[in-house]
């Protein structure tokens, strides 16, 4: 009797394994799927067929992670595009999700998108070994916790569910050939990545090691919010844009001192990387504040447009007359003290922004959020630092944390080994940009909030310039008012997605 109810266990617990966890091959059976429906708040019910826990590749590691859900809204064909969001958030792990109704892939699948949601390994994932790992693994022993995300597992893990749809392409609803990616900060990172290292070689044999399909990795699009990325020169970007607020001019002496220093090599980056504006005019160290300066006020005037509220506190100049004697009020209608003279008592008279005073803004922007340390990104052991999440984003599967820029390892007398500098070059989009071997997505969406000091504002502009300067279309905007977010203004992205996939 206990021995038949031993093997009935055994039976269950194979039965709740996938075939694919049972034979090693990649799986998708499109007859398998389970209908579901979520419902929003306007009432209206979106239902969809989901396919969930489709291993995407053969040799996992790590079985929490390394697979990704599908849902299918009703209606879709063959030719349908894809929505493929990550919640991968400060380089940690993240588990493949259901959709949300209060965020971009809710409203994908609300506009009859298949939605993807992968699961990827990150700096925090561990799994304790077993004998079959041990075995698999030289110097590792069974017992042992191991670190099974460090760069550049996720980008490979997204990848790797890339080719898994491509794969399938044919037996799953939905166009893997317009593959349409969305993430934020370090997910945005991973869709800028996603985006801008299409079928690259250098990731080829880490793909075929963890079993990943035999097929391409482009995609078509990718909508990359507040991508924290470019980690090699953030901290020179990040000092050379606030090393002049009162917050470090009045801060900590030792912070100012590695502030200074790094401010001064940003300019012999920027000169490098020799970017055009999209006036066609080379952007420089000595034009580049002033070119911010310009995609500021771009966004603030756009949002005062719209109805928004532009303070002058904060360092703006309107146009003196535009609301007086010659134009209408700002969003129409009567002005209210008869039509053509100015209001009395309205200090923001005009109706156009016409300049912004940048060291008084960047004062208010540090004010919303203070800034982050000296270095922002490779603190660790710099004036005596704790490493910050990048440093152990480059540590080893024994969960080290490293110093990943030159400077921090001058200043710390650390090593950069070629493993560091390479998984620093795999997870920078910036060295892919324009280059031959590399498939980059044709249309870019890029959103910074002009507030948001996660990181410098010449991170995702120098990486929007890039991609605009190869020919990519790239809608890009420091949009106003937003703090370090993503999912924002979906009615404005979801517009640009129609008007790129019709
Ligand atoms: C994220 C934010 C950061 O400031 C950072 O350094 C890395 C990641 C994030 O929100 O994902």
């Amino acid at each position: 009797m206990r021995r038949i109810m031993i093997v009935s266990l055994l039976c269950a617990l194979a039965a709740t394994m996938s075939a694919q966890e049972k034979d090693k091959s990649l799986f998708f059976d499109a007859t398998q799927g389970k209908r579901s429906s979520l419902t929003y708040v306007d009432g209206t019910e979106v239902a969809f067929t989901a396919y969930e826990r489709l291993f995407y590749v053969t040799n996992v590691e790590d079985s929490t992670y390394q697979y990704l859900n599908i849902y299918v809204p009703d209606g879709v064909t063959q030719q349908t595009p894809i929505f493929l969001r990550t919640y991968v958030g400060g380089y940690m792990a993240s588990q493949a999700a259901q959709p949300q109704v209060g965020d971009a892939t809710g409203r994908a699948l609300k506009e009859g998108y298949v939605v993807v949601i992968p699961g990827t390994r990150g700096r925090n994932s561990t799994i304790t070994v077993d004998k079959t790992y041990a075995k698999a693994h030289k110097g590792v022993k069974k017992g042992q916790t191991v670190y099974t995300g460090r760069a550049p597992k996720a980008i490979l893990d997204l990848k790797a569910a890339i080719r898994y749809l491509r794969h399938f392409d044919k037996q799953m609803p939905g166009d893997a050939e317009r593959i349409i990616t969305d993430g934020t900060s370090a997910g945005g990172a991973m869709s800028s990545l996603m985006g801008a290292t299409g079928n690259n070689p250098a990731y080829e044999p880490l793909l075929q090691a963890m079993g990943a399909a035999q097929d391409r990795d482009d995609v078509y699009a990718s909508v990359c919010f507040c991508p924290i990325t470019d980690l090699d020169h953030a901290d020179m970007a990040y000092e050379w844009l606030y090393n002049g607020t009162d917050s470090r001019q009045k801060g900590n002496q030792d912070v100012l001192a590695v502030s200074n220093e790094l401010k001064a090599q940003f300019p012999a980056y920027i000169n490098s990387l020799g970017l055009k504006k999209p006036d066609g005019t080379l952007l420089t160290a000595d034009n580049y504040l002033d070119f911010i300066k310009r995609e500021i006020i771009r966004a603030a005037q756009i949002a005062k447009n719209a109805g928004a509220d532009i303070p002058d506190s904060i360092g703006f100049t309107f146009s003196s007359s535009a609301m007086g004697m010659f134009a209408a009020p700002i969003n129409g209608g009567v002005h209210p003290q008869g039509g053509m003279r100015p209001m009395r008592g309205s200090r923001q008279v005009g109706e156009y922004i016409i300049d912004l005073n940048m060291q008084k803004y960047l004062n208010y922007v540090v004010t919303t959020q203070p800034l982050k340390t000296a270095p922002a990104f490779d603190t660790k052991e710099v004036c005596g630092q704790k490493p910050s999440g990048e440093n152990e984003e480059f540590g080893d599967a024994t969960g080290t944390s490293v110093n990943f820029t030159e400077y921090a390892a001058q200043k710390t007398g650390s090593v950069l080994t070629d493993d560091i500098r390479l998984n620093a070059r795999l997870l920078n989009p910036m060295n892919f940009i324009g280059d031959k071997e590399t498939d980059v997505a044709s249309h870019w969406y890029i959103r910074h909030g002009a507030r948001d000091r996660d990181t410098a504002f010449p991170i995702p502009l120098n990486l929007a310039l890039k991609l605009q300067n190869t020919g990519k279309d790239v809608n890009y905007l420091l949009a106003w008012n937003r703090p370090h977010s993503g999912d924002y203004a979906l009615d404005e992205l979801f517009q640009w997605i129609r008007d790129i996939t019709q």
